[in-house]
């Protein structure tokens, strides 16, 4: 299954101790960093490191051959000018290891862009530029956020896209953070026009000038749906870590929904893949854009889920039915007084009926199955465990539904 030399390295790897000690943890030894001052450099409290690396170091996450690795990338904060350097306190070497050092440098090369800096000072002159770096595309949103250390500060959504000057080399920067934040990431091609971008700064001061701060972006691609209409595809999301927690994501989805709901031409708008986290998200944001439409109104939950919901979520706000299915039972749950045990149980049932629509085409599908098996083949009790298992699958199912929809009333409720 392995080549001769890599069957070499990993019995030489394994046998002997000294060379154990040659391998690092990827996500430990690289080192990112947003840069706006020239002491951020050396300031270790601004550091941050990749929640995944397996996607360049392969699924273990190691580098071999190192010790004391570091592999640093430092993006200036506005235009992401980037540094990268790779350090060691020692190198294996063929002559007396007869194995080879992993190519660490080669293998970041090929994600990040040319036209970075190896040079420390050089990388310092670019910060110096800085004050020069306006954000891309149009201004579609201005918000604050209140911090206890750092006050008020200021943050804009701008929307660009590849015709904007500059644009496409910046994103081919930027890009390179999915690779550590997203677990499947990939690159997209930006020169296909159907992409909008949509990218958050934050407002700084700078020796009394204001600059512009990378915090996140998102990509959304145009389909185009029969005869005439487009369904914007949320593709990548991406808020980097010391912005993260502060509320950028919902700020940045609301924006962009908000964008695609002004155009007559948008159908709907859907995700690509969406994670856990982002389905979390997109309920958050949708509940707080239904929340005030008359068909949403408190006296309407309790009548369930109907089609004046679904038109009004469509034509108003462009979410289809799926999604304004689980708006209306957050809603619904809202104004839903579950200590009340009649109340309690038919949200339950209501809930549960959406739920349970998987298992029963399960059913169906078994039911088929078995018509083809020979009855020696069934074994008798089969149907009875497979019920008891989905009951408790459900119930399971259930319980975390409504968690994440109290957490959403929750956050709702602390913003109001
Ligand atoms: C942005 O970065 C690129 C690449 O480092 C550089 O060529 C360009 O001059 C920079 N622009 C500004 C305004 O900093």
């Amino acid at each position: 299954l392995h080549s001769q030399g890599e069957m070499e390295q990993l019995l030489t790897y394994f046998v002997s101790p000294k060379l154990a000690e040659y391998k690092c943890d990827t996500n430990e030894a690289i080192s990112l960093k947003l840069v706006r001052f020239p002491e951020d450099v050396d300031d270790d409290s601004t550091t941050f490191h990749p929640e995944y690396s397996h996607q360049v170091f392969g699924d273990d996450e190691v580098a071999f051959g190192y010790k004391g690795l570091q592999i640093q990338l430092f993006y200036a904060a506005g235009n992401l000018s980037t540094l990268f350097k790779v350090k060691y306190t020692s190198k294996v070497t063929e002559t007396f290891d007869c194995v080879e050092a992993d190519d660490v440098e080669g293998k970041i090369r090929e994600i990040i862009p040319a036209g970075f800096t190896c040079n420390t000072d050089d990388f310092i002159s670019l910060l110096e530029k800085e004050a020069n770096f306006k954000p891309f595309g149009t201004l579609l949103h201005t918000y604050t956020v209140h911090s206890e250390e750092a006050g008020e500060l200021t943050y804009q959504i701008h929307k660009a896209d590849v015709t904007c000057p500059g644009f496409r080399e910046y994103h081919e920067r930027l890009q390179t953070f999915l690779m550590w934040f997203i677990e499947t990431a990939s690159f997209i091609d930006a020169d296909d026009d159907r992409w909008d971008f949509f990218l958050v700064f934050e407002k700084y001061n700078k020796d009394g000038e204001t600059l512009y701060a990378t915090v996140g972006y998102m990509t959304v691609y145009n389909y185009y749906v029969y005869p005439d209409k487009t369904r914007p595809r949320v593709s990548q999301m991406l808020i980097l870590p010391p912005f993260q927690g502060e509320g950028h994501g919902a700020q940045l989805l609301e924006a962009v929904h908000r964008f695609y709901c002004s155009l007559p031409k948008v159908q709907d708008i859907t995700a690509e893949d969406p994670s856990e986290n982002y389905v979390k998200l997109r309920d958050y944001v949708l509940v707080k854009l239904c929340q005030g439409l008359p068909s949403f109104a408190a006296d309407k939950l309790h009548l369930g889920f109907s089609a004046d919901m679904i038109k009004e979520a469509q034509d108003k706000l462009k979410i289809n039915k799926k999604h304004a299915r689980r708006v209306y039972e957050i809603l619904r749950l809202r104004a839903t007084d579950m200590s009340d045990e009649d109340k309690a149980r038919e949200y339950r049932l209501e809930v549960k009926k959406r739920l349970f629509g998987p298992y029963r085409k399960n059913q169906r599908e078994l039911a088929k199955m078995r018509k083809c098996l020979r009855p020696e083949e069934l074994v008798s009790h089969m149907s009875q465990m497979d019920t008891q298992t989905q009951h408790e699958e459900l119930e399971k199912s259930y319980q975390d539904v409504v968690e994440d929809y109290r957490r959403i009333i929750e956050r709702l409720a602390s913003q109001a």
